[in-house]
C-alpha cells in the first residue's frame, strides 16, 4: 500500500472513538465496538449506554464458572456473527485479568482468579469469535486488577508471579486462540507504562509468545506516541486530534525514532485491515434496526435462548437443604427490589442495549399460582426504607417461602471505581436481619458480578449464585429453582469470609506503586495454603442430584500422564458436573500454592451413569518459573495428582515422581523501584492533582465536572456510567482528559497548567 509518511504517522491513531483512518477510501478502515459479552456498537458521540440494540450473555465472571468451553466457543461464535452483521471488525474483548482481590468493581469482566481456567475459557471464546473473520481484543494486558486509580497505578510485580499468575492467561490464549489484537492497559508494570513497556510488548508478547498481531491502547492509555511505538504497540484509541502525531513526527526528525519503526506498527494495521477491515459503503449496508425490529428477527431468538441455556449452565447452587427445586404448592413472596431490576450486566464500557431481559418476579408469576412481591429495599439507595421493609415483614407472616432477591446492586460496583467492602449494600442487610428472625424458609437468589459476604447465609435454606448472567438470567434463575434445569455452575473464585482474610492488603491503594506483596497467593492459592476457611471455595457448585468418583488410574506417558477416573451420577435427576485435578505439589526452598487446578471437564449424566474421563497432564503442569534462569523449571519431587469436586473436595489422589531440578532455591523479591527526577508532574498527571497546583487546572476541573453532569440530567453521580466517566475525567490522566475533551480544551492549555502547578509545587 502505497501511503506517505505523513499518512503513515496519521494512521497510527485511531479516527474518533472506533475508527481507524481510511483517507478518504483509499485504504479500508477499522470499526471496533466493545465487548466482551454482548456488543455495544456505539453511534459516534452518543452517551455510553446507548449503543445498538445487541444480545446480552453472561458477563465472564458468570461464563467461567460454566466451565465449559464448549458453550463459551459457541457464545464466542454467535459473538462473531453478530459483530460481523453489524459490520465491526474488532470486538473489544475478552477480558482476562487475574481477580487479585474480590473488591475490583471490573471483576464482573473477568474470569477467575485462576489462569488456567480464564485461560482456557478465554481460548474458546476467541476460537468462537474468530471464525466469523472478525477480530478480537484480548485485554487489558497486562495487570490491570484494581479500577481505583486505574489510569495511572503501577503493579509492582516479582517476575516470577508475573509469568505464573498474571500473564499466565494471557500466554495460554495467546499461543492457543491467536487473538488479533491485544489491549495493553491503561497501569504502568514494574515504572513503565504498558503501553510502553517494551518487556510487555515485544520481550514477552512477540518475541517468546509469538503474538504476530497488533497491540492497540486502552482508550486514552497512550499519551506518547513515540515511545509507546518504539516498545511495540501499533495504535493507539481514540483519536488525539493530531496532538500526538504532531509530537510522533517532531521526534522522527530528530532522529529518537526511526522509519522502520513506524512502518512495522504501521504494517501490523494493515495486515489486520487485510484482514477485517470495511469500507463506508459497507458500513452505510448496515442499518439499524428499532429495538421492536431487532427483537423480532429469528437469530436474536436463537441467541436469546443461547443466552438462557449458558444462564442455567453458570448458575452456581451454594446452599440447599432440601429446599430446592421448589415444589410448586408454596405460597412464596418475592422479596427484593433486584427481583423487578433484574441485575443482569455491569455498568461501564460493557454496557450492552439489551432488549429481551425478562425479570425475576415475571417468570416466577409465569410458573407459580402463588406469588406475591415485596420490594424490600431500593437497589438505587443504601440506607434502609421503614415501610418497605414494614410491608415485606407483613407480608411474609402469610407465606411458606421467601424468596429473597439480593446481592450486589448497580450502586455496589462497576467500572472505574472499587468496592470497599465486602458486605452487601447496607440496606439488605438491615432487611435480611430481620427477615431472618422470622420463622420461615428462605431461598436466596443472589446476583452480582463478584464475591462477598452473604448476611444471614447461616439462616438461609438455599443459595443460588446467579453472578451477572446476561438478558436471560432471570428465566434461568427460575428453570434452576423449579428444577427444570439442574444446577452445575461451580465457582471460578473464592468467596472469602471476610475482608481481612483477603491476600491483597494493599488492595485499591491510591498510592501510585501498588506492591503485589502477596505474590503468588491470590485466590485460593492464598486460602489453601494458609488453610484459611471460607464462605465457598473455589471450584465449589452443588446440583440436585449428586456424583462419586472412583478408579484412578495415572499412567506415564511420553511428556507427561493420562490422568483416567470414573464418575458416576448417584442420584435420580439428569445432571452435569466438573471434575477438576489439581495438583499437589512439590515443595522445596522457594514459595509455591499447596494446590493448583491443572484440568477441568463438564460431564453430563443421566440418573445412574457412570463415564469414564480422562485428562492429559503435560509436564509443564509441575513448571514453576525460575527467575535466576528466567525460564521454566520443573522442582523434582513427589506430586499428588487429585481430582476433586472443588479445590476443599479431593475425592481422589494418587502420587508421582517427577524427576526435574533438585534443590531448587529461589527468592522472589519485589523489583525495586526507579526514582523519578523528572518534573513532579506531566501530561501523565491527573487534572485532579494538578488542580492542588494550579489555579487553571482547578477551573478546567470544575467545568469539567459541570459539562459532564449536563450530559446526564437524570442521573445522580453514584449512576455507574456518571461514576466511570467523572473518575476518569478527574483521575485519569490529564492527556487523555484534555484529548477525549475533543477540542475543548487546547493542549496549549494543558502544557500551561504544567508550568504552572511545577513552578508551584514546593521543591
Ligand atoms: C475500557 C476498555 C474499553 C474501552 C473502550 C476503556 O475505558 O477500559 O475495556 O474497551 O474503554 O470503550
Amino acid at each position: 500500500m502505497n501511503l506517505s509518511l505523513d499518512e503513515k504517522l496519521e494512521l497510527l491513531s485511531g479516527k474518533g472513538f472506533w475508527r481507524t483512518k481510511s483517507f478518504d477510501g483509499k485504504i479500508k478502515h477499522l470499526v471496533l465496538s466493545d465487548g466482551p459479552h454482548g456488543l455495544r456498537k456505539q453511534v459516534e458521540g452518543a452517551n455510553n449506554n446507548s449503543a445498538e440494540p445487541a444480545i446480552c450473555y453472561p458477563t465472564a465472571s458468570a461464563l467461567a464458572c460454566t466451565f465449559d468451553p464448549g458453550i463459551v466457543g459457541r457464545i464466542g461464535d454467535e459473538l462473531g456473527k453478530e459483530t460481523k452483521e453489524k459490520g465491526v471488525s474488532v470486538l473489544l474483548g475478552p477480558g482476562t485479568n487475574m481477580k487479585r482481590s474480590p473488591l475490583c468493581g471490573r471483576n464482573f469482566e473477568y474470569f477467575s482468579e485462576d489462569p488456567y481456567l480464564a485461560g482456557c475459557i478465554g481460548t474458546s471464546f476467541i476460537r468462537g469469535v474468530q471464525q466469523n473473520s472478525v477480530g478480537t481484543s484480548l485485554k487489558h494486558f497486562a495487570c490491570n486488577s484494581q479500577e481505583t486509580h486505574r489510569m495511572r497505578t503501577n503493579s509492582i510485580i516479582d517476575e516470577r508471579t508475573l509469568r505464573e499468575i498474571y500473564l499466565k492467561a494471557f500466554e495460554i490464549i495467546v499461543k492457543n486462540a491467536r487473538p488479533t489484537t491485544l489491549m495493553a492497559s491503561y497501569n504502568l508494570v514494574n515504572g513503565y507504562y504498558s503501553t510502553e513497556n517494551k518487556w510487555l510488548l515485544t520481550d514477552v508478547l512477540r518475541d517468546e509468545w509469538g503474538f504476530d498481531g497488533l497491540v492497540m491502547s486502552d482508550w486514552g492509555a497512550c499519551s506518547e506516541l513515540t515511545k509507546s511505538v518504539k516498545a511495540g504497540m501499533d495504535l493507539e484509541m481514540p483519536d488525539s486530534h493530531g496532538v500526538h502525531k504532531a509530537a510522533l513526527k517532531k521526534d522522527l526528525e530528530a532522529g529518537l525514532i526511526t522509519e522502520e519503526e513506524i512502518d512495522r506498527a504501521v504494517n501490523r494495521l494493515l495486515a489486520l485491515i487485510d484482514r477485517c477491515g470495511t469500507t463506508d459503503e459497507e458500513e452505510a449496508k448496515h442499518i439499524i434496526p428499532t429495538k421492536e425490529e431487532y427483537r423480532e428477527r429469528e437469530e436474536t431468538k436463537r441467541r436469546h435462548r443461547l443466552a438462557y441455556e449458558a444462564a442455567a449452565n453458570a448458575g452456581v447452587l451454594l446452599k440447599n437443604e432440601g429446599t430446592l427445586p421448589l415444589k410448586g404448592d408454596e405460597k412464596i413472596l418475592i422479596i427484593g427490589d433486584l427481583a423487578v431490576k433484574t441485575r443482569f450486566q455491569g455498568g461501564g464500557s460493557s454496557h450492552i442495549n439489551a432488549v429481551e431481559y425478562p425479570n425475576v418476579l415475571d417468570c416466577m408469576k409465569a410458573e407459580f399460582a402463588n406469588v406475591d412481591f415485596a420490594k424490600g429495599y431500593d437497589s438505587l439507595r443504601y440506607d434502609f426504607d421503614e415501610n418497605m421493609e414494614a410491608e415485606a415483614l407483613e407480608k411474609a407472616e402469610n407465606c411458606d417461602l421467601i424468596l429473597y432477591c439480593g446481592g450486589l446492586t448497580d450502586l455496589a460496583e462497576g467500572e472505574g471505581y472499587d468496592r470497599t467492602t465486602l458486605l452487601m449494600p447496607e440496606n439488605q442487610i438491615h432487611l435480611i436481619q430481620k427477615l431472618v428472625s422470622l420463622d420461615k424458609k428462605i431461598v436466596f437468589l443472589s446476583f452480582g458480578g463478584a464475591p462477598f459476604v452473604m448476611e444471614g447465609l447461616e439462616r438461609f435454606d438455599a443459595v443460588l449464585q446467579m453472578y451477572l448472567g446476561g438478558e436471560a438470567v432471570a428465566e434461568a434463575a427460575v428453570a434452576l429453582l423449579t428444577g427444570r434445569e439442574n444446577p452445575s455452575g461451580h465457582l471460578a473464585e473464592t468467596w472469602p469470609l471476610h475482608i481481612e482474610d483477603t491476600p491483597a492488603k494493599n488492595f485499591g491503594s491510591r498510592e501510585f506503586s501498588v506492591p503485589y506483596e502477596e505474590g503468588l497467593f491470590i485466590g485460593y492459592r492464598h486460602y489453601v495454603s494458609k488453610m484459611i476457611p471460607v464462605q465457598f471455595p473455589f471450584g465449589y457448585g452443588l446440583s440436585y442430584t449428586d456424583y462419586e468418583y472412583s478408579n484412578l488410574h495415572v499412567a506415564k506417558e511420553e511428556n507427561g500422564y493420562n490422568v483416567c477416573f470414573e464418575v458416576k451420577n448417584i442420584g435420580n435427576r439428569v445432571g452435569k458436573t466438573v471434575p477438576q485435578l489439581y495438583v499437589r505439589n512439590a515443595m522445596g526452598d522457594f514459595k509455591r500454592a499447596s494446590l493448583e487446578l491443572r484440568g477441568f471437564e463438564k460431564v453430563s449424566l443421566n440418573p445412574g451413569e457412570k463415564k469414564e474421563i480422562c485428562m492429559k497432564l503435560t509436564t509443564d503442569a509441575f513448571q514453576i518459573y525460575d527467575v535466576n534462569v528466567h525460564d521454566w523449571v520443573i522442582p523434582e519431587g513427589e506430586y499428588g495428582i487429585c481430582i476433586g469436586k472443588s479445590v476443599e473436595e479431593i475425592e481422589l489422589s494418587e502420587t508421582v515422581f517427577v524427576n526435574g531440578i533438585k534443590d531448587l532455591h529461589l527468592t522472589d523479591p519485589l523489583p525495586v523501584e526507579t526514582p523519578n527526577d523528572g518534573p513532579r508532574f506531566t501530561v501523565t498527571s491527573s487534572i485532579a492533582e494538578l488542580a492542588e497546583y494550579s489555579d487553571l487546572a482547578k477551573q478546567i476541573l470544575e467545568q469539567g465536572i459541570a459539562a459532564m453532569r449536563t450530559r446526564f440530567p437524570d442521573k445522580t453521580d453514584e449512576d455507574p456510567e456518571v461514576k466511570m466517566m467523572l473518575e476518569a475525567f478527574k483521575d485519569g490522566t490529564a492527556d487523555s482528559a484534555v484529548l477525549f475533551s475533543g477540542g475543548e480544551i487546547p493542549y496549549q492549555t494543558l502544557l500551561a497548567i504544567l508550568d504552572e502547578a511545577n513552578a508551584n509545587y514546593p521543591a
